[in-house]
């Protein structure tokens, strides 16, 4: 198949890790005879110094043109002044409220090979299998904002139809795993959450088949630590969802670990790992690029169709967290390019037996 993908590499570690991302796409298109076309695009900081703008009108176009959006990391100190009239951040969400991708995907699942590098114990974390979905376009994030010397104001605004098409992708996302579906609010206090609750419960009246159970986002974050084996699909706001999953993220053993999809009505997408820039290790080569790359997988999965290549992806990256080599982040000392490596090593392995098997009903070697 042919596919038209816009990459926006960022700031920080976002071009290391985005380039990793790409070699694995090309290994893909080599290895099942895919074209894939690249375009790269600025967002974020290196935007901003290049144009004054965090999402230039070339960038969004290109985006809106595209099958899909491969996106590294934006943001860094050096655009972080409070008083900055423009910051970084500001161009991916536009990005999000304008390609419409109102339902972000953010799976957990922890590697038994990691499960020694999570704060938790290790029994705890036995079939950890976590989807959350967090509404992406409302919410805190895009309410007016106001600001004087001595005061400041978000807007926490959400409609029945935002809060409805979101709980209907987790429900549809929750039927083709285990049926169950935990909706997260601060309906004690907040309106917003009320209104959520009542609609999700309304929308789960569609879906007999799916068991919904409602869960305060404060106690949420303390049963996310103490029985995470328990939950399936997780759907919950903007602000919430953001903050539970860099907490998930460490029972994964590393925020360099996980990957995301952020989808609207259309094939298009959205691809990002749930990380930041990490201004910390950025420009050492020493990223890890898991997030990355399996932000591609998904890529291939949701926006192209290609479930048996994104399935090998995802396998030959749990070879390498299983025998390595691994990056800082997750004990080891390795640098980007050595897991890249790594992974498209065993990329070829899976591929070769997937496409043997195809062919001639036995593996290759
Ligand atoms: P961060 O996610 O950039 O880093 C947090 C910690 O995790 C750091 O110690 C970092 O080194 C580590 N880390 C992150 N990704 C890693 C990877 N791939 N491999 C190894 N270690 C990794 O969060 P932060 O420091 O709070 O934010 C830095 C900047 O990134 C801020 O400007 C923030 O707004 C921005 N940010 C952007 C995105 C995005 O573009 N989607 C997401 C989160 C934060
Ligand atoms: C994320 C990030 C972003 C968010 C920031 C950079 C705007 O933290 O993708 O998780 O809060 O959505
Ligand atoms: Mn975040």
């Amino acid at each position: 198949m042919r596919a038209h993908i816009v990459t926006l590499p960022g700031d920080g570690v976002g071009p290391e890790v985005t380039a990793a991302a790409v070699a694995v796409l090309d290994a893909v298109a080599a290895h099942y005879d895919h074209h894939f076309h690249f375009e790269e695009h600025q967002i974020g900081g290196c935007a901003i110094d290049a144009t004054g703008e965090p999402l230039p009108a070339a960038s969004l176009e290109a985006c809106k043109a595209a099958d899909a959006v491969l996106l590294g990391a934006v943001g860094g100190p050096k655009w972080s002044d409070p008083n900055a009239p423009v910051r970084p951040e500001q161009g991916l969400l536009a990005l999000r409220a304008a390609l419409g991708v109102y339902a972000n995907l953010r799976p957990l699942q922890v590697h038994p090979a990691l499960a020694e590098l999570s704060p938790l114990k290790n029994e705890k974390l036995k079939n950890v299998d976590v989807l959350f979905v967090r509404e992406l376009t409302g919410g805190a994030y895009f309410g007016a904002k106001t600001r004087t010397i001595d005061t400041a104001t978000d807007e926490c605004k959400y409609t029945v139809a935002e809060v409805e098409r979101v709980t209907r992708r987790a429900f549809e996302l929750a039927r083709e795993r285990h049926k169950h579906v935990t909706s997260v609010d601060k309906a004690n206090v907040l309106e917003t959450s009320r209104l959520w609750r009542s609609t999700v419960q309304r929308v789960a009246a569609e879906f007999p088949d799916v068991k919904l159970e409602h869960q305060l986002v404060d106690s949420m974050a303390m049963l996310l630590l103490t029985q995470p084996g328990k939950y399936d699909v997780v759907v919950t706001e903007n602000l919430f969802g953001d903050i539970l999953t860099d907490e998930a993220a460490a029972l994964a053993g590393s925020l360099g670990l996980l990957p995301s999809a952020s989808l609207g009505e259309g094939k298009g997408g959205l691809y990002e790992p749930i990380h930041g820039s990490a201004p910390d290790i950025a420009g050492k080569g020493v990223a890890n690029p898991t997030g990355a790359i399996l932000s591609a997988a998904m890529l291939l999965r949701h926006s192209l169709g290609l479930e048996e290549e994104a399935s090998t992806v995802e396998a030959a990256v749990a070879d390498v967290l299983e025998r390595g080599p691994h990056t800082r982040d997750i004990g080891g000392s390795a640098g980007t390019k050595d897991v890249l490596e790594a992974v498209l090593a065993a990329i070829d392995e899976h591929a070769c037996n997937a496409a043997a098997f195809l062919r001639w009903g036995r593996a290759c070697g």
